[in-house]
């Protein structure tokens, strides 16, 4: 455990914020002895911090979950259940699971992040979300030091969401394990997005496999999404807002050409954040150290001394600017942090 920590290296918003304490934690033994030594200690699990915002130093302890494993729970001719620690590396084990033709998850290439915060708010991409392989979340109950199984259906998932994000469990849980269930046969490739088209196209592959999709996927992100160690962000900014049938038709008629997408609530529609935010004349504005990025609307970045409040502030200012412009209220995805 080390004293007056710089959380800097640990949030890819590159933010300069300290902590009180810091453990590097490898295994679940030690998780629940920082419980039992400190109970009165406000705590933060921590795992690569490309989804956080900290405002202020933290006055607690920060968990690093670094606890690194995976093994096979089960296996039929088709399909295969692995269990994988929380503190693997997100894009490490979709790489992985391509390379055993494992197949669910090669959509899901190059997502910043730990596999044991991936199905906090569900992470997805490209067609695919997480719960779609996730058959259950184990988790340490912070207060009782029990562990707590979630059953995916327990786990109440939905675009950018599970019953982790609910404030009451906010740091209630520790996610240790994760168990997904990936195809070994007869895989259902996911090739829907026109970029991923375009890519196979262009390298001339009629039958792709799960590598040629993890390629085009990785390709895509790299040309619009800014690399953290170049520029500190933490991805999409706001969620991709719902909207009712009435407010899309007003919508559409003002701007035939906005792009949405149908979701499976009926009568309801997503419009994509960053095309709203780009239409408001957001998108490649720099104030200071903070910004829009130019390639993608939805990505405020940090460009050298930023602080959490200035990112923050600048996220006020263009949250307000859409519900002006369009009367819908943009949500967070990054979990403010103070
Ligand atoms: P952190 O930022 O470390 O933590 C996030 C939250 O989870 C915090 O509140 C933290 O306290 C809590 N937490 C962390 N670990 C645990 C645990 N083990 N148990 C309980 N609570 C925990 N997301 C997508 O869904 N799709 C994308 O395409 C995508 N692209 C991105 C691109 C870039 C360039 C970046 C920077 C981010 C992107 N993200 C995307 C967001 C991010 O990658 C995901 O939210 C990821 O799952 C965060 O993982 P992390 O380990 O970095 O979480
Ligand atoms: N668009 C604009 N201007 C912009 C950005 C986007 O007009 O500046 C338009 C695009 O032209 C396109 C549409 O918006 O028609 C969607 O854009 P894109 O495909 O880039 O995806 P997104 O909706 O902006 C979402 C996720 C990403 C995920 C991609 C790919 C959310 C909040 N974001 O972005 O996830 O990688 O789709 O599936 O759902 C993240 O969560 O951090 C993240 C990066």
């Amino acid at each position: 455990m080390q004293k007056n920590v710089s959380l800097k290296p640990y949030n890819t918003f590159g933010i300069e914020a300290k902590t009180d304490w810091f453990a590097d934690i490898d295994s679940e033994e030690q998780v629940l002895t920082i419980i039992d030594d400190l109970p009165q200690m406000p705590k933060l699990i921590l795992g690569e911090g490309s989804n956080v915002l900290f405002l202020k130093d933290f006055e607690g302890i920060v968990l690093h979950n670094n606890i690194k494993g995976k093994r096979i729970v089960d296996e039929t001719d088709n399909d295969i259940t692995i269990a994988v620690k929380g503190g693997e590396k997100w894009h490490d084990f979709v790489m992985w699971a391509v390379h055993h033709n494992y197949g669910g998850i090669e959509n899901l290439a190059l997502i910043p992040g730990k596999v044991g915060t991936a199905p906090i708010q569900n992470i997805g991409a490209y067609g695919v979300e997480v719960k779609d392989v996730i058959t259950e979340v184990h988790t340490l109950n912070m207060q009782n030091c029990l562990p707590n199984i979630f059953s995916k259906t327990e786990c109440q998932f939905n675009y950018r969401h599970s019953i982790f994000k609910l404030p009451e469990n906010k740091g209630r849980y520790f996610i240790n394990e994760v168990h997904f269930k990936l195809t070994k046969k007869n895989h259902a490739l996911k090739t829907g997005y026109g970029a991923i088209q375009n890519i196979l196209q262009q390298r001339k592959i009629i039958q792709p496999g799960l590598k040629d999709i993890a390629d085009a996927v990785i390709e895509i992100r790299q040309s619009k999404l800014p690399d953290p160690k170049e520029i500190g962000n933490a991805g999409s900014f706001f969620k991709n807002p719902y909207v009712d049938e009435q407010k899309f038709i007003k919508l559409l008629q003002k701007h035939p050409e906005m792009p949405y997408y149908k979701t499976t609530v009926t009568e309801t529609y997503k419009i994509p954040a960053g095309w709203l935010i780009e239409q408001a004349g957001w998108k490649g504005k720099r104030f200071g150290s903070v910004g829009v990025h130019p390639k993608q609307a939805l990505v405020l970045v940090n460009y050298g001394e930023a602080t959490g409040l200035e990112i923050k502030n600048l996220a006020d200012q263009i949250r307000e600017d859409i519900q002006d412009k369009f009367d819908i209220t943009l949500q967070p995805e990054v979990n403010f942090i103070g």
